[in-house]
């Protein structure tokens, strides 16, 4: 790491030190980070958050080794999601360990924990050489940050400093499986980590279990922009809306979706495959309601791989219309 990066990165380990908040890099979206065991510190991160304080929020430690500082409990299926996946888009909800704020848990027995798999998140996590919690560094119910300048544009002067890593490689937060009943495994949330490749090491498919007890901040009306998201299954069905309306209309489409547009639609996006239409989602519909669009018409991704999370996160997106 260059000598300017890391002087960045002790600045950023002192002003959590001192209670303060930092916004830094991972390599799903950017996080809005607190000393995980400050009270104080958190009051100040779900304030600016703008999010409600009963919501957990989400541990991020260096490395699997961290796990027993938080977690009362690993079970063996804890430990082999880690070894495969961390670090990496996955996080993992645990029994908590005594001691654990409520702040963090939002009054919970469980903690949720993940390692981020980006240069200067672990290089601040070693650091700081504690848990950083970090929620995704936007106001509540808005598009979620993957560049520095995204979180300057949500947050402002509200956040004591941002680390700039470049553009998120993920690009949709974090896969979220619940192990606090091993015999159970859920997952809360689809992310960076395709539900088939859980299920390789879990030997079982997650149930999947999005309801508001188990993951709040889970809403249905979430990750929207101002512009009004309409999904459309194929090209037929997108063509079929641009031709009733097309002015102020954007357009997210795979490259392999074939589509008449008309020349006063603006094509945001035509993504390659699901990696890419996930890294670069957030960032388009944030460029629609940079561009003044009343309504971005979408063709999800197939349901495969990170695909799904793609399909979750424009159905939140559409949900709040
Ligand atoms: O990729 C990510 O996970 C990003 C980056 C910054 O790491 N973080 C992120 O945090 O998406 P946030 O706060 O926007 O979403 C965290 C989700 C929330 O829906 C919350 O309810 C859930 O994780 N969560 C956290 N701890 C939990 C727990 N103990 N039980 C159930 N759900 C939990
Ligand atoms: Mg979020």
């Amino acid at each position: 790491m260059p000598d300017a990066a890391h002087q960045d990165v002790e600045r950023a380990a002192a002003i959590l030190r001192a209670g303060g908040l930092v916004a830094f890099p991972t390599e799903t979206v950017y996080g809005l980070g607190a000393a995980a065991r400050d009270p104080a510190a958190l009051t100040r991160l779900y304030a600016v958050k703008g999010r409600p304080s009963d919501h957990p929020v989400i541990v991020h430690v260096a490395s699997a080794a961290d796990l027993p500082a938080w977690a009362a409990d690993v079970p063996p299926a804890a430990t082999a999601l880690a070894e495969r996946f961390w670090p990496g888009p996955l996080t993992l909800v645990l029994r908590r360990a005594p001691g654990v704020p409520n702040a963090v848990t939002g009054g919970r027995e469980t903690v949720g924990l993940r390692v981020p798999d980006q240069p200067l998140a672990l290089a601040l996590l070693r650091e700081f050489g504690d848990g950083i919690a970090a929620p995704s560094a936007n106001r509540f119910g808005a598009v979620s940050p993957t560049t520095a300048a995204h979180v300057r544009a949500s947050l402002g002067d509200d956040v004591d400093l941002i680390l700039d890593g470049g553009p998120c490689a993920v690009g949709v937060e974090s896969s979220i499986v619940d192990l606090s009943d091993p015999a159970a495994p859920r997952l809360l949330r689809s992310g960076g980590v395709g539900a088939d490749e859980l299920a390789a090491v879990l030997g079982t498919v997650p149930e999947p279990d999005t309801g508001p007890a188990r993951a709040p901040g889970m809403l249905a009306a979430h990750y929207a922009p101002r512009a009004r998201v309409e999904i459309r299954g194929d090209g037929e069905a997108l063509a079929r809306a641009v031709r009733e309306h097309s002015a102020g209309t954007g357009v997210i489409a795979p490259a392999s979706v074939a589509a008449d547009l008309p020349d006063d639609v603006v094509v945001l996006g035509r993504p390659a495959d699901a990696e890419a239409y996930a890294r670069d989602l957030y960032a388009l519909l944030r460029e629609a309601d940079d561009r003044g669009l009343a309504r971005v018409l979408a063709v999800p991704p197939d349901p495969a791989g990170i695909g799904l999370a793609v399909r979750d996160r424009l159905a939140r997106a559409a949900a709040a219309g």
